[in-house]
């Protein structure tokens, strides 16, 4: 039997947490070959939460479930790791000011890349999903100097669903026969859903669009006014409507971005992720930045899609959610969070 994999999940006493270890226990995260050894890292009030679960997990009795150790101490949650879903976050509440919220996630994700950095794995890989997962992502990685900075990235994936089932929905198709949609920029109200490069069982998206809603210009103003703002403020609709956020689709999107990262996305074409810029597509170097991305699988990184066209209407709008996290970069730096 292969060695056991080590994944070191934070806030697993929160609600995603929970919706996410069992989906882990039950090999939905990395196959049903690989056994799971998962580090439970929660601050002391929510350890019992976690201990609770960790009892449940144990009465699951999954076979791929080698160990669960559930701490407070960041340096035992990361030894070893191999995969790391930073959940925990601290959360904005009302009346606070950006500053204050992102000078509160530093005070968590600037030990916890510390901590990955001194004790994970060679081979660790880290994806933020706690708000703001962008920043929360840059600050993780800054404080990982000896962690190559691919290693890092923001969970964009549960808009990239959001958008596949919105189209999906719009063109009565199947998810499955969906192709190359792309999610850029910040995990916000800024992100920008295009589908203008996606096709369904090879059609382009934009002609089903056209013939469907019956003209081109017709077409263009669905995907400005109905389909980008009902994707990207997906988030406040599922809080309306249920009153509380989402637990189960946030799960099932982190497990979809582990899984292709790791096993690979084959020929299901782009998915999105939140990586680290090299200033492709004019996206400023060291800003993490949702893209269109691929994954060979075999231990490889994230691969930014290369060579996409974009027009003046794609250009403004990756511009708008640039310029947010260029303001979130220069607030945490301005807090010395970041170099
Ligand atoms: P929750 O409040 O139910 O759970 C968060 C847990 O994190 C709590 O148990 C808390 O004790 C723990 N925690 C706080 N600080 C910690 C630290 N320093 N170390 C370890 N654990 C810590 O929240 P929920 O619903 O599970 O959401 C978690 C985060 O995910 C939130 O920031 C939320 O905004 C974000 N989120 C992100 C999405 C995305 O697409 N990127 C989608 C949905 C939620």
């Amino acid at each position: 039997a292969t060695k056991p994999v080590t994944i070191t999940i934070t806030g697993a006493g929160g609600q995603i947490g929970y919706a996410l270890l069992f989906r882990i226990a039950a090999g939905d995260l990395l196959g049903p070959d690989t056994r799971v050894r998962l580090r439970l890292l929660e601050i002391p009030q929510g350890l019992k939460a976690a201990e609770g679960a960790a009892l449940e997990l144990q009465d699951g009795a999954f076979a791929l479930l080698d160990a669960v150790d559930v701490t407070d101490d960041p340096g035992r949650a990361f030894d070893g790791a191999n995969h790391a879903l930073l959940v925990g976050a601290r959360p904005r509440t009302a009346g606070m000011e950006r500053a204050d919220l992102l000078s509160a996630n530093g005070g968590i994700f600037g030990p916890q890349g510390r901590a990955i950095n001194d004790h994970a794995a060679e081979d660790i890989r880290v994806v933020v999903v706690g708000n703001p997962a962008n920043t929360n992502a840059l600050i993780a990685k800054e404080h990982a100097p000896d962690v190559p900075a691919e290693r890092f990235s923001a969970l964009t994936r549960l808009d990239h669903n959001r958008a596949l089932g919105q189209l999906a929905a719009a063109l009565d198709a199947p998810v499955g026969d969906i192709r190359n949609v792309a999610v850029w920029g910040n995990h916000s109200a800024t992100q920008f859903p295009d589908v203008s490069h996606a096709t369904v069982a090879g059609i382009p998206v934009p002609n089903l669009l056209t013939t469907r809603l019956e003209g081109a210009d017709e077409a263009l103003q669905w995907l400005a006014e109905t389909f980008i703002p009902r994707v990207a403020n997906r988030g406040a609709e599922i809080i309306e409507v249920k009153g509380s956020s989402s637990v189960a689709s946030a799960a099932s999107a982190t497990i979809d971005h582990v899984h292709d990262l790791v096993l690979g996305t084959g020929d299901r074409g782009w998915t999105s992720a939140g990586v680290v810029s090299h200033g492709e597509y004019g996206v400023p170097e060291g800003l993490v930045f949702s893209f269109p991305v691929t994954s060979a699988g075999d231990g490889a990184d994230w691969a930014i899609a290369e060579g996409i066209e974009l027009d003046g209407f794609a250009r403004s709008r990756i511009d708008a959610s640039v310029a947010e996290l260029v303001g979130e970069r220069d607030a945490v730096r301005a807090l010395g969070l970041v170099g």
